[in-house]
């Protein structure tokens, strides 16, 4: 069932990534997103959702965050799309009480080395962490693995943010921070269920909380991107959940 949940879940996210065009309004993309994941049996899981530390719930299916929005930001009707934009879109939902988490980030209709460079690192940097996990390593293998591509890239990671447990809820133990030292942090064993989620940006990586309470910001207005899966702990390495 969890991986029927996973399997719901990235083709919705997919099908509402295609739909990110110029002109695109957030708005529209939660709502095909909230009717495409009731149309297959389930229900959007941030919808009321109120993560740790937030005053209210989450009142929408999709975070759609462009630009120097890193995480979390409301799918407004305002929030329109075009050419040169980095929108982050992501996506949780419930199916037969099994919780899945993913994001991933599109470049609006433009060619632009800096975006181009952000997200492809940010992509790698997700595909690092899950060839990395397996039972038997640690939160910080993880971890040192994102932030070497970071490096790499010359991007910052954003260390207030990270991964974690899902599969019941949202939000599980435990954090899996973007940065870290090998054979450091909690121990990874079979049968966990983790979203990792690297966050990158142009900038320095500090964030801070818009008045709306809910968008995370890039304190520089440097740009940032998100990619994210839903992985399932092996002895011999992580099955992607939501692929
Ligand atoms: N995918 C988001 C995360 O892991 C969860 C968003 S919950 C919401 O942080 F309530 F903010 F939407
Ligand atoms: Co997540």
């Amino acid at each position: 069932m969890l991986r029927t949940a996973g399997k719901i879940l990235a083709e919705v996210l997919r099908e509402t990534a295609e739909r990110c065009g110029p002109g695109v309004s957030a708005e529209v993309l939660n709502a095909f997103a909230e009717a495409q994941i009731r149309a297959r049996g389930a229900e959007p899981a941030f919808l009321g959702y109120t993560p740790e530390g937030a005053s209210a719930p989450y009142p929408a299916t999709l975070c759609v965050s462009v630009n120097d929005e890193v995480v979390h930001s409301l799918p407004t009707k305002e929030k329109i799309f075009k050419k040169g934009d980095v929108v982050s879109l992501d996506l949780g939902l419930i199916y037969e009480g099994f919780v899945v988490d993913s994001a991933r980030t599109e470049l609006v209709g433009a060619d632009d080395a800096d975006a181009k460079r952000l997200i492809k690192a940010t992509r790698e940097a997700l595909d690092a962490a899950i060839a990395t996990a397996r039972a038997g390593v640690h939160t910080g293998d993880i971890g040192a693995a994102v932030s070497r591509v970071a490096k790499d890239y010359h991007l910052s990671v954003v260390r207030d943010l990270g991964g974690h447990g899902t599969g019941r809820a949202v939000h599980e133990s435990p954090f899996v921070p973007n940065f870290g030292t090998q054979g450091g942090g909690e121990l990874l064993v079979e049968g966990m269920v983790l979203a990792f989620e690297p966050i990158f940006t142009l900038g320095k990586g500090a964030i801070e909380l818009d008045p709306d309470q809910w968008t995370y910001r890039t304190k520089d207005a440097s740009r940032s991107a998100h990619f994210e899966h839903t992985v399932l702990i092996g002895k011999e390495g992580a099955e992607i959940i939501t692929r």
